[in-house]
């Protein structure tokens, strides 16, 4: 199970001090069965990697550029996150999609640098409100994950299974991410049966033994974790605003 914290563009300095204090008290408990990842924003990497070191809490970026170096202004890496001890990235967030032009083909290409540079990738994939109206939510969102996972399918095989160790998919409907607006268990579980299905046929013979994580992420708090997290279809949460209060963020850890 992968409980996930993306903080976006919050907090202020000092709230983030706080912040990263109260996960270091989440009891190892939830840590046995539980994995937390913390996506803060990189000018807190360094406070984010002190604050987390004798935890298991690990983290990582909220994107990264699809090259490792060069004349990309405003830019992070992916070997810069990792440099920084970050192990994860979250590529494809809606946020980005919708405000920074992060299509699925770059989504890929963000991966593949992702995987060069030793992260983990959180994929996210999600229809917006109108796609769930017209009914079309099934197809849309394997279509993306599809074409967000593509530079994987020109790997050989036994390459293509040690990458998808380090890819976890979230799924993140637009309309319930920030509006208070959680899917529902039926919803939910359909989804990520689809993906589920629709990862076993792209990835054949190579898909885990394990199985792969499908995160749900959208209004997700501590008082909806627990019914959210108890369906076996769910591998975790992507938590936004949620993972901004630390009293908060130990309950949804701690419902598991
Ligand atoms: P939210 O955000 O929990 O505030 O809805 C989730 C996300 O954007 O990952």
């Amino acid at each position: 199970m992968i409980i996930a914290a993306n903080w976006k563009m919050n907090p202020s300095r000092h709230a983030a001090e706080e912040l990263v204090q109260s996960y270091a008290r989440i009891p190892d408990s939830a840590g046995k069965s539980v994995q937390i990842v913390c996506f803060p924003p990189s000018c807190y990497f360094d406070l984010v990697a002190a604050g987390l070191k004798n935890t298991k809490i690990q983290w990582g970026g909220q994107t990264c550029h699809h090259e490792l170096s060069g004349a990309h202004t405003g830019e992070l890496s992916a070997s810069m996150i990792s440099e920084c001890g970050g192990n994860w990235v979250i590529l494809g967030h809606s946020e980005r999609r919708q405000n920074n032009d992060e299509t699925s083909s770059l989504v890929s290409v963000k991966l593949k640098t992702a995987l060069a540079a030793g992260l983990t990738s959180i994929i996210c994939v999600g229809e917006g409100g109108d796609i769930r109206q017209a009914g079309q939510q099934d197809r849309f969102v394997q279509d993306q994950l599809e074409a967000s996972l593509a530079c994987l399918f020109e790997l050989d095989a036994p390459q293509l299974k040690a990458a998808l160790l380090r890819v976890i998919i979230a799924y993140e409907p637009v309309w319930a991410i920030g509006t208070g607006m959680v899917a529902n268990i039926t919803q939910i579980e359909t989804m990520h049966h689809g993906l589920i299905e629709k990862l076993k046929h792209l990835c054949g013979d190579s898909y885990p033994q394990a199985g792969m994580a499908v995160l749900y992420g959208g209004s997700v708090n501590s008082d909806n974790a627990k019914d959210i997290l108890a369906n076996p279809m769910v591998g975790g949460a992507l938590v936004g605003g949620a993972s901004l209060s630390g009293d908060g963020f130990m309950d949804i850890c701690l419902s598991i």
